[in-house]
C-alpha cells in the first residue's frame, strides 16, 4: 500500500491549477445516462472515483471513452439497466445516483448498496423518499430494487438539506409527468452544475442554488457537450495549505464565490486572502493568526468537506480554538491520528476543542478517510521533521496529481510504495 513521505516546516510558494470538481462529475457522469445519446464531459478531475464510475458504467455496457485525460465520451443507447452485482458499486456513495438514473430512464433499477468514508451512519432514505414520493415502490434487501409504472411529479420536502437526495431526486423527476418541486432542497455549487447539465440535455429544472427546485418534465433528453465547475475543496484545500506552512500561494482556475465562507473563515484567522477573476493569492507568511471557532453547515456555510483541514490550521495555532460540525454525526475519528502529531484536542460528541501548539512534530500517520487524508498531508507540511501518510488510496479517490500539485509549489513530499525508511531519504539527502 503507497505512502506519501512528507519532510515538513517549508513554506509553499507559487500557483495550483485546481482541477474539476469531484461531487459534479460523481454526479453528472451518472446523469449523462439520462440522455440516450452521446455526451461530452469536459473538465472531468482524473481521479479515482471517476475511474471507478467508468466501471460500473461499462459494466452496464455503457460505451465511454476518454479523449483526453479530462474529457470523457458517453454513449448510453446500447445500456442494459443494473448494476446489482458490481463490486465497484459498493466502493463509493456516489454510487446512489445510479438509482435516480435508471429509475428516471428505465423507470426500474437494480443496484448494489452503496460504500463511502465512514463518518457512521450514511442512510439513503431521503433518496428513497423521493423515489417512493415520484410513484416508485423500493425494496432494499440484498440490493436496492425499485419499480414504477410511471414516475408523477410532486412536492417534496427534505427533512435535511441532502445533497445527494437533492441531485437524486432531480435525476428520477426530469422525465417524469408533470412538476415536481423539492423544498428544502440542498444548494451546493455540485448541486448546481447538476441542474444546469440536466438543462443543457434538454431538461425544465429551475431554481437549483435555492432552498426550492421546480423540475418541469419532459419527455425526452438529448445529447450534450459540459464542462464541469473547479472543486471548490481541493481550492479549499490549496489555500489551507498556504496558511498552515507560513507561504503564498495563488489557486487558479477557481470561482471565488464558490469560496466566500473559506475565504471569510481565513481572513478571521488572520490569513490573507486576495482575489482576482478566476484565481485567489493566499499568504500566510508575516500573518500574526488567531484562534477562531467553525460550524460545519450546507452551503453557503463552512463546507463540511473542509473540517478536517481547517482543524490542521487551528491546531497550529496557539490559543482556544473549535470546531461544531453539525452535518455528519460522527465525523472526528481523524483527530486521534492529530494527536499522534502532537495536536491537543478534546472531543465531545459533535464538538472539538483546540488548544493550539507552537508546532506538530512529524510521525507516521494513516488517513482514515479522503478528507482525513488530506488533512494528514497538511499536518506533515506544518510539522518538524518527517511525517508519512499511508492509506494513500483514500487520497487518490478525491485529489488530482496531489503529491505534483503540492511539489510545484515547494513542498518535499514524495510517494512510496512503502518499503524504503522514511528516515533514511531524509539522512541520506535525497529529495523526500
Ligand atoms: C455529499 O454526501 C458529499 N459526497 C460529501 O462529500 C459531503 O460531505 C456531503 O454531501 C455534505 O456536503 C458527494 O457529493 C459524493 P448529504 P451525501 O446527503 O450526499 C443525512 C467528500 O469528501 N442524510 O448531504 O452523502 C446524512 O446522514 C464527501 O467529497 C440522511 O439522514 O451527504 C448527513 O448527516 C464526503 N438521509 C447529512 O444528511 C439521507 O437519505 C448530509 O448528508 C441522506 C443524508
Amino acid at each position: 500500500m503507497d505512502r506519501l513521505i512528507i519532510q515538513g516546516q517549508k513554506a509553499l510558494c507559487g500557483n495550483v491549477d485546481i482541477s474539476g470538481c469531484k461531487n459534479a462529475a460523481v454526479a453528472i457522469l451518472p446523469a449523462s445516462l439520462l440522455a440516450n445519446d452521446v455526451v461530452v464531459l469536459e473538465n472531468i478531475p482524473d481521479i479515482a472515483d471517476i475511474k471507478n464510475q467508468v466501471r460500473i458504467m461499462r459494466e452496464m455496457d455503457v460505451d465511454v471513452e476518454y479523449l483526453d485525460r479530462h474529457t470523457l465520451k458517453v454513449d448510453s443507447r446500447h445500456m442494459k439497466n443494473d448494476c446489482a452485482n458490481s463490486e465497484s458499486v459498493r466502493k463509493m456513495r456516489a454510487s446512489y445516483y445510479f438509482l435516480g438514473v435508471l429509475l428516471g430512464r428505465f423507470k426500474k433499477a437494480r443496484v448494489a448498496f452503496p460504500g463511502g468514508c465512514d463518518f457512521g451512519v450514511r442512510p439513503i432514505d431521503l433518496h428513497i423518499k423521493g423515489f417512493e414520493a415520484l410513484g416508485a415502490t423500493v425494496t432494499t434487501k440484498a440490493v436496492i430494487e425499485m419499480q414504477a409504472d410511471e414516475l408523477r411529479g410532486t412536492n417534496i420536502f427534505l427533512d435535511f438539506a441532502s445533497v445527494g437526495a437533492t441531485i437524486n431526486i432531480m435525476l428520477a423527476a426530469v422525465m417524469a409527468e408533470g412538476t415536481t418541486v423539492i423544498e428544502n432542497a440542498a444548494k451546493e455549487p455540485h448541486v448546481v452544475d447538476t441542474a444546469s447539465f440536466l438543462n443543457s440535455m434538454g431538461a425544465d429544472v429551475k431554481g437549483a442554488g435555492t432552498d426550492t427546485i421546480r423540475i418541469r418534465g419532459v419527455k425526452k433528453l438529448h445529447g450534450s457537450t459540459y464542462a464541469i465547475i473547479p472543486d471548490q475543496i481541493e481550492t479549499g484545500t490549496y489555500m489551507i495549505s498556504a496558511a498552515v506552512t507560513g507561504g503564498d500561494v495563488t489557486v487558479h482556475n477557481v470561482i471565488p464565490r464558490h469560496m466566500d465562507s473559506i475565504s471569510a473563515k481565513l481572513r478571521e484567522i488572520g490569513v490573507r486572502v486576495i482575489e482576482d477573476d478566476d484565481s485567489i493569492r493566499v499568504i500566510g507568511k508575516g500573518c500574526r493568526l488567531r484562534p477562531c471557532k467553525v460550524k460545519t453547515l450546507p452551503y453557503p456555510g463552512f463546507p463540511t468537506d473542509m473540517q478536517p483541514q481547517i482543524m490542521v490550521l487551528l491546531a497550529t495555532i496557539p490559543g482556544t480554538s473549535m470546531i461544531n460540525e453539525s452535518v455528519w454525526d460522527s465525523r472526528f475519528k481523524y483527530v486521534d491520528q492529530l494527536r499522534k502529531l502532537g495536536a491537543n484536542i478534546d472531543v465531545e460528541s459533535h464538538l472539538a476543542i483546540i488548544e493550539g501548539v507552537e508546532k506538530l512534530v512529524g510521525t507516521d500517520v494513516e488517513a482514515t478517510d479522503l478528507r482525513a487524508g488530506a488533512a494528514m498531508v497538511l499536518a506533515g507540511l506544518a510539522a518538524s521533521g518527517v511525517t508519512t501518510v499511508s492509506n494513500v488510496n483514500y487520497i487518490d479517490r478525491g485529489y488530482e496529481n496531489m503529491v505534483e500539485k503540492l511539489q510545484g509549489i515547494g513542498a518535499r513530499i514524495r510517494r512510496d510504495s512503502g518499503r524504503e525508511d522514511p528516515q533514511l531519504s531524509v539522512i541520506t539527502g535525497n529529495a523526500v
